[in-house]
């Protein structure tokens, strides 16, 4: 039988950050042993914001290298620029004529993310439905997303569903994956706020590029609450909180386990620990993507056999599509 597809992206935005990684990377890592896996970096999404053109390009690059270095098997699996393969744009505008415009308006991240700005962009308006094209074009069947996805990923089975009602099957309905545990890692300042990989204040976040004696003063500076047991509550203690959910991710013990381990010991103990175990986690990944980030040669020819895949991979949902909406067939 064949293998089923997972599929996911990041936004080329910031630096990636261990919100990132634990609530997406790590179980993209685990999961391609038994998926078809395509995994984009998201690079016509990110223009929805600023972005310096020189910046944006060395940035995808370096997600390619950190998708690699965080164990993602580039020669079985396809890594894919989302603007080399022009299915994403074509599918997308197909699906707005099957979006609402109430359906957007309702999107929770186009709320927050509009609030402060003066001119919204359509871009970060219809930000969603390219998300649904970006799934729904290589049929992918699980989607492995941190839990600020969810209600976009719901617009997108509403969308495949709509579509597929109107005309015939035409797309698989996509099931999320959302991790139970770290599925929206705060910010260290801010534990009321999730982590941002686009965060304008450092401090906020742990990037996955981050030296070891940076990772151990961000967690020493980082918020906890008032009191001295360390204890997993996160409406009275969400800075602690959030940092025993990082300690869980990364070594799997359970919250009780590491409430016993630091019965009547200091929180300055507790985040020595945490600190240890993060740049135990990340400095493998740092020295392997300073090696990949030398090799462009190697990268992008990575990206071009994960566009020339998808592409092929793309083209049948995409004919399928435009033959069930009446478009006429070109002469070949
Ligand atoms: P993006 O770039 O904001 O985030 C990438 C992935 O990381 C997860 N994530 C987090 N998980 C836990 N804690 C956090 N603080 C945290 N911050 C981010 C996100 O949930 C996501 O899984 N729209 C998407 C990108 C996208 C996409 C797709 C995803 C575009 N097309 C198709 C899946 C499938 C986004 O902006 O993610």
């Amino acid at each position: 039988m064949d293998k089923k597809t997972i599929l996911s992206g990041i936004q080329p935005s910031g630096n990636l950050c261990i919100g990132n990684y634990i609530g997406a990377l790590k179980h993209w890592n685990k999961l391609q042993k038994d998926y078809e896996s395509i995994f984009l970096v998201v690079d016509m999404h990110a223009i929805t914001t600023n972005q310096v053109p020189s910046e944006l390009r060395k940035r995808c690059l370096s997600f390619v290298a950190q998708y690699i270095a965080c164990g993602i098997n580039p020669e079985k699996n396809d890594i894919i620029i989302q603007s080399h393969n022009s299915h994403h744009a074509e599918l997308m505008w197909i699906l707005s004529c099957f979006t609402y415009q109430g359906e957007l308006s309702r999107m929770t991240q186009y709320k927050s993310k509009s609030k402060n700005l003066k001119n919204i962009n359509t871009g970060l308006f219809t930000y969603p439905i390219l998300m649904a094209a970006d799934i729904l074009l290589y049929q992918a069947d699980l989607v492995p997303v941190g839990s600020d996805q969810k209600q976009h990923l719901e617009l997108s089975r509403d969308i495949a569903q709509r579509f597929n009602k109107h005309y015939t099957d035409t797309f698989k309905i996509p099931e999320p994956f959302i991790p139970k545990n770290g599925s929206r890692i705060m910010s260290l300042q801010n534990p009321n706020n999730k982590m941002s990989k686009s965060d304008s204040n450092s401090n906020n976040i742990i990037s996955l590029l981050d030296d070891p004696n940076l990772i151990r003063k961000k967690i020493n500076r980082a918020v906890t609450d008032s009191g001295s047991e360390l204890t997993f509550d996160k409406k009275n203690k969400p800075g602690l909180s959030n940092l025993i959910t990082i300690y869980k991710a990364l070594t799997s013990d359970s919250i009780d386990v590491i409430e016993k381990r630091f019965l009547g010991k200091m929180y300055s103990h507790f985040k020595s620990d945490l600190a240890d175990i993060i740049i135990e986690t990340l400095s493998p990944i740092r020295d392997e993507y300073n090696m990949l980030i030398k090799d462009k040669d190697y990268l992008m020819k990575i990206l071009a056999k994960g566009s020339n895949n998808g592409f092929r991979k793309s083209r049948n949902t995409i004919s399928k599509v435009y033959r069930k909406v009446g478009f006429l067939p070109k002469l070949k």
